[in-house]
């Protein structure tokens, strides 16, 4: 008896000092097995500490976004939380001084050198540096399939205007150009459209605030995007993006503008193969450049077992970790000693294209304006969606990067 109450004692006193990581991110259902992966691998070295992975469904973080806003400024951070690289985490987090310098993290890891400069800047401020990033995924991606191109005599367009002349040609078969799903997708198809028609510098421009939002340039982008939305389907609404993705798989669709993260959902969910189940180019327009995302994690002011935090960004930047993860996410690892051979054709080519492109950051997913500006460019789309007036866009999105500061970072 005296036996078995020590034994308890002492698995109570196990209990009561395993350590809890809670990781915060939008990367649930289909979107989850890359996260997983790296979940089980944190587990099998970190066996004493018990992980809840915390998931908001919600492509692009729209829905987990508030869940955090209200969870951080209520004093109930996370452990670690999913982030974008950039604005929504310098802009945001870091001006509200809500995230602890992690400088000491990457002098100790080596990952000064490890990550290329440009990403290091995107993280960094003169006072530290604020998140791990796990990956990079390109924005301006357009998906299709090659036999059903074919099938239906059109090439993939290399230009908005080619697009908007194939456009009827594939709406006389019964075919949807371009399918688009619910409103955050529409804008991830927005800063393609930007990008194809201002070019890198003048794209650049908008978030340097040297090029306005309701410049005649600026504006040229509304008017060419309303043209294209009137290529797509109607019931935008209602889809996911994984949805939209589906429609181009099974021929209802002939295109569609969406970050490679769709490559892990045709490969890893999907189990499709690279060039032949599904092709891809740069958006139109836009060969050549190369819309750069980062997902990362950090370790918020307060956050409870802090030492589990550092254990799991280690993880988090190491190749591998990396080489874990993004293989199945559809992303590649920005490490320089990363070896894109074990990745498959897509991402091989993705790679080439980040070493090789100009980069530029994107809006939707954080890299280049603030979690403010990035919301509230949602109402900005949805004004225009249901009025068609570009003038009126134009100068409600200058308003808006008047307001939120985007354009004097
Ligand atoms: C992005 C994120 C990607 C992917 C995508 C769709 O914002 O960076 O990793 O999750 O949303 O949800």
């Amino acid at each position: 008896m005296k036996k078995l109450s020590i034994i308890l004692a002492a698995a109570l006193l196990s209990l009561t000092q395993a350590q809890e990581l809670e990781i915060f991110s939008w990367w649930a259902g289909d979107e989850g097995p890359a996260l997983e992966a790296l979940i089980d691998l944190y587990e099998q070295q970190n066996p004493d500490t018990e992980v809840v992975n915390a998931t908001v469904t919600g492509g692009s973080g729209v829905n987990a976004r508030a869940v955090l806003k209200t969870r951080m400024l209520g004093g109930d951070p996370p452990s670690s939380f999913q982030v974008h690289a950039g604005q929504e985490l310098i802009g945001t987090w870091v001006a509200a001084e809500r995230m602890e310098d992690l400088s000491g993290l990457f002098e100790e890891q080596g990952w000064n050198e490890a990550f290329p400069e440009g990403l290091l800047n995107l993280i960094s401020t003169d006072d530290g540096i604020w998140s791990v990033p796990v990956n990079v995924h390109r924005s301006n991606v357009m998906w299709f399939v090659p036999a059903k191109l074919e099938e239906w005599g059109v090439a993939a367009p290399t230009s908005w205007n080619e697009f908007l002349e194939v456009c009827p040609t594939l709406q006389e078969q019964g075919v949807t150009p371009l399918v688009v799903a619910e409103p955050w997708t529409q804008q991830h198809l927005w800063e393609s459209v930007a990008l194809g028609v201002l070019g890198p510098d003048n794209y650049e421009a908008l978030w340097s605030g040297e090029l306005a939002f309701d410049s005649e340039e600026a504006a040229a982008v509304w008017e060419t995007y309303g043209e294209i939305m009137a290529c797509t389907n109607d019931d935008a609404a209602g889809l996911s993006w994984q949805q939209a993705t589906d429609r181009v798989v099974n021929g209802e669709a002939a295109f569609n503008i969406m970050g490679d993260w769709a490559a892990g959902y045709l490969t890893t969910t999907l189990g499709l193969e690279p060039e032949t189940g599904f092709g891809w180019a740069a958006s139109p327009g836009t060969e050549g450049n190369f819309m750069v995302l980062a997902d990362s994690f950090g370790l918020p002011v307060g956050a409870p077992d802090a030492d589990a935090t550092t254990a799991w960004l280690t993880l988090v930047g190491s190749k591998e970790g990396q080489d874990t993860f993004n293989p199945l996410k559809g992303s590649i690892s920005p490490r320089l000693d990363s070896d894109p051979s074990i990745y498959n054709a897509y991402s091989q080519s993705a790679y080439t294209d980040y070493t090789e492109n100009r980069q530029v950051g994107s809006l939707v997913h954080g890299a280049v304006a603030n979690e403010t500006f990035m919301s509230e460019f949602a109402n900005v789309l949805e004004g225009y969606i249901s009025s068609g007036d570009a003038a009126q866009a134009a100068s409600s999105a200058q308003e808006l990067a008047t307001r939120t500061g985007v354009g004097s970072n």
